[in-house]
């Protein structure tokens, strides 16, 4: 195989975004698209002048893609993934990879058994910052890590909510900032920070007419015994991620596009245990970080994928480690709908069992379906 034949699975605001991209992929090529809204296929056949298909299943028995990727609204993402899985086609998903971590670890289980590369859509993990903290952490340059945090603003607005019958429902999402929203800084968080242990956590409606949660916080404890808080909002502008990393040796923060890295000597703990001043403290030298040329944003997510596909190269966002930030969401929206602390792994069947429940009180929106791609996402 010289080049890999893609199809995309849901054509709208997002599918259409990966559908420009394509073309600018070395060894990439769109042969087909799939889409159930009449419309919208019919206006990407058009687009691409590629065969249009309105169920998945005829697309991956058409013979016409090697790899998917899968831009539908998220409940759709495993049962696709896992029919194209189980005929030896390639996957890239869209974020959340699926709403439960039943759901996901059902496409982690196809996928190793298939052979097949899975991939989900975590493009900032191609961001050179995003690299170079996953450098400086497996380095061991931050020593024990002891507290954590994320903060990950976002504004949508209501005519956002407004724009199609599936956002932001419980029968159609599944949930709101959590599984929408922050699953991207939630990636970096837990590739950086790793998964705690327990959650404590508040979710709520604060500014929208929806069914699901516009604002989550929590707070987190790992095993180790550090601490992290979280926030994850629709609400707040000017938006942004911050990350911050406390270590024994170490101290990095992520903000803003730029990565900060302090050195700390003798050691937090050490300083404190040593110094027989009584304001005596550690130093603390922020260190200039080498940042790598790299691609960055989808392309580099997708080209990756056909490199894997190719010739073996590894994945900058495997699959199986999108399952992380899934279940993070899933247990602090459990932790704040029981109101109560939640431990992870969270228990499949309460949270299957909790979805279920939500979904028998959601309610169809009365809207017109809206497919305009986020204009940071043209190429
Ligand atoms: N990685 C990113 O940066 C990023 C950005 C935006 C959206 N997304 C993800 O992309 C996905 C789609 O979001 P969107 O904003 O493009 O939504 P959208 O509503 O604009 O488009 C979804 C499309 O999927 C189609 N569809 C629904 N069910 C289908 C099915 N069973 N088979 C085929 N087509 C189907 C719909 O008709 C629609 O055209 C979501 O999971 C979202 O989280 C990712």
């Amino acid at each position: 195989m010289d080049n890999v034949r893609f199809g995309i699975v849901g054509v709208g605001g997002m599918g259409s975004g990966h559908a420009s991209t394509l073309p600018h992929i070395p060894e990439a090529e769109l042969t087909a698209v799939c889409d159930i809204s009449p419309e919208a296929l019919a206006a990407a056949t058009e687009a691409y002048g590629v065969p249009g298909f309105d169920n998945h299943i005829d697309l991956l028995d058409s013979g016409l893609v090697d790899a998917i990727i899968v831009a539908t609204p998220h409940y759709f993402h495993p049962p696709i993934a896992v029919d194209a899985m189980e005929r030896g086609i390639h996957v890239i998903s869209e974020k959340p990879m699926a709403v439960t971590v039943a759901g996901a670890e059902a496409m982690i289980k196809t996928a190793e058994r298939t052979g097949v590369v899975f991939s989900v859509m975590f493009q900032l993990r191609a961001l050179p910052v995003n690299q170079a903290a996953k450098r400086l952490i497996e380095e061991g340059r931050l020593g024990k890590i002891y507290r954590t945090l994320l903060t990950d603003c976002h504004f949508r607005s209501q005519a956002y909510y407004n724009s199609a019958g599936w956002r932001a429902t419980w029968k159609g999402e599944g949930g709101g900032v959590l599984l929408n929203q922050a699953p991207h800084g939630m990636d970096i968080f837990t590739w950086l920070a790793g998964m705690p242990s327990r959650v404590i956590a508040n979710v709520s409606t604060r500014q929208h007419v929806i069914e699901v949660e516009d604002e989550a916080s929590a707070l987190l404890e790992y095993e180790n015994g550090a601490i992290g808080y979280f926030l994850e909002t629709v609400n707040e502008y000017p938006t942004g991620i911050r990350i911050e990393l406390c270590g024994e040796l170490g101290k990095l923060v992520l903000e803003g596009g730029q990565l900060h890295f302090w050195e700390v000597k003798p050691g937090v703990r050490a300083a404190s245990d040593e110094t027989t001043e009584m304001w005596g403290r550690p130093e603390a030298e922020e260190v200039e970080i080498e940042l790598e040329e790299r691609q960055t944003g989808h392309a580099a997510i997708i080209r990756n994928v056909v490199c894997a596909i190719l010739h073996q190269e590894p994945l900058i966002s495997p699959g199986p480690e999108a399952i992380r930030s899934l279940e993070l969401a899933n247990a602090i929206l459990l932790s704040g709908h029981k109101n109560k602390p939640v431990t992870l792994p969270v228990d499949r069947a309460e949270y299957n069992a909790f979805i279920e429940a939500k979904k028998a009180t959601s309610k169809d929106k009365d809207v017109e379906d809206q497919r305009i791609t986020d204009p940071q996402h043209l190429t």
